[in-house]
């Protein structure tokens, strides 16, 4: 790809890599992706941030296809995970009066992953960089998706350069989201690089929505096309991921594998009384249901119960992928258990205790195991062991939503009424929408209140 023109003084320098299918080990990539760079000339020359190590050759042939390398003055590393941070060392050897700006966190990452010491400057929430003829705002945006990460803003061209935040894995040659064929095919890219990414950062997610300069008119994300006439509908999307859905009952689940039925005894003991603890119970045998349908549900569980009998000395690998599908970053409060029936040496359920222990699960001492068939003292003792489990969840619930009639809703303000049959499409939000479905970010088209102040219709 060569250096494209995106606006006056703005280059996309950026390469593009088709033919990748497995991101950072983990993440499919079905159209390939981008890493993105850009370059922003005038009085001084910035760039922001460089691309994996493998296309340095391609990025600094961009790069001259704009000006001579030794006219960069500055560096923007917004994050620097080695897919953009990957040729930051090469650069500098080309270029050693480089300054590199970094957030105080990417500054020692960058050090970190070059084993340099590089003449950084880090900046904090508010610093500013002049450019003479323009200047550039710094907005840390931590763990969205690392520590490192910010946002750099340049008001006078209104354009927000955000790296991963509302980017995708999409090979998009003319960097716009206005030149996409397959939309279709991007927006599923995009949602899949939500849950990802920043699924497990949803607070942070809210936060960085909130720090975005309402009127950025182009997006210039890491991955897949800057945005322009998508950025209101990628900002509704994640909010709308990232915002928790009301939850008035804590929920179990109950995963296991069963060779002869007693494992599977000792769960239903368990949901019967997580049920009667007053839980959203569900159980699931991982050897029949789908892995995806038992991860989705580990992941919602307040309290999670994984059981399995022993063979060979270990838990059979379906009970291990769904464990291994669990989110470890979002188990604050969450509680979990082991348990298992088994014939010999039963070490599956104390290998099972020690997992969810090392996830930082709240866990009682001792997984629950019993010798062959469970008889009832056992089914009993299955019960009182799912609910000291369950006395450990912390997990805040919410108090039942209070219900409106009609389920309209009206601004104390100015009595504008919320109609949800009507929805308010002037401000992006469709007929039909409920009003817990309303963006926290929604106004009163009336007044300009925010959500608070509107009360249900009696
Ligand atoms: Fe695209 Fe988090 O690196």
């Amino acid at each position: 790809m060569s250096a494209i023109k995106l606006k006056e003084n703005l280059w996309s320098v950026g390469v593009l890599n088709p033919s990748l299918r497995v991101f950072d080990i983990v993440m499919e990539a079905r159209y390939g992706t981008s890493y993105n760079a850009y370059l922003l000339t005038g009085e001084k020359n910035v760039l922001i941030e460089t691309v994996h190590a493998d296309y340095f050759g391609e990025y600094i042939d961009n790069i001259r296809q704009v000006l001579p390398l030794e006219q960069v003055d500055y560096l923007v590393m917004n994050h620097n995970e080695p897919d953009h941070s990957g040729s930051v060392a090469r650069l500098l050897e080309l270029c050693p009066r480089l300054q590199v700006i970094a957030t105080k966190a990417g500054v020692k990452h960058l050090k970190d992953i070059t084993n340099l010491d590089l003449p950084c400057r880090a900046v904090a929430a508010g610093d500013t960089l002049d450019l003479g003829d323009r200047v550039l705002e710094f907005i840390p945006a931590p763990m969205l998706h690392w520590a490192d990460s910010m946002f750099t803003w340049d008001s006078r061209g209104k354009t927000l350069f955000t790296c991963d935040f509302l980017g995708c894995h999409f090979c998009e040659p003319t960097m716009l989201d206005t030149g996409i064929h397959d939309r279709a095919a991007y927006e599923g890219e995009f949602a899949y690089y939500f849950q990802g990414i920043f699924g497990p950062f949803k607070p942070h997610v809210l936060s960085g929505l909130d720090k975005m300069p309402a009127d950025a008119e182009l997006v210039c994300t890491s991955h897949g096309p800057c945005l322009t006439e998508t950025i209101a509908w990628a900002k509704e999307n994640y909010r709308a991921w990232a915002t928790p859905a009301p939850k008035t009952k804590r929920a179990a689940f109950v995963v296991y594998a069963s060779a002869y039925g007693c494992t599977k005894a000792l769960a239903d003991a368990a949901v019967k009384a997580l049920e009667e603890e007053g839980y959203e119970a569900s159980s699931a045998d991982v050897t029949k249901a789908p892995l995806a349908e038992c991860a989705e549900k580990a992941n919602e569980a307040d309290v999670l119960l994984v059981g399995s009998p022993t063979i060979n000395r270990a838990a059979p690998k379906a009970v291990w992928d769904v464990l291994t599908s669990i989110d470890p970053i979002n188990l604050k409060g969450k509680a979990a258990g082991a348990f298992g029936a088994y014939g010999w040496s039963g070490e599956a359920a104390p290998m099972l205790h020690t997992f969810l222990k090392g996830l930082r699960y709240a866990a009682p001492e001792e997984p629950f195991r019993v010798l062959f068939t469970p008889d009832q003292i056992d089914l009993d003792a299955m019960a009182d062991y799912a609910r000291s489990v369950a006395a450990l969840c912390t997990v805040p619930v919410d108090a039942p939503e209070e219900k409106s009639a009609g389920g309209k809703w009206v601004c104390a303000l100015c009595g504008y009424i919320y109609d949800p049959a009507e929805g308010d499409p002037a401000h992006g939000v469709a007929p039909g929408t409920p009003w817990e479905q309303v963006p926290a970010s929604w106004s009163c088209p009336l007044c300009g209140v925010d959500k608070g102040m509107f009360k249900p219709v009696e």
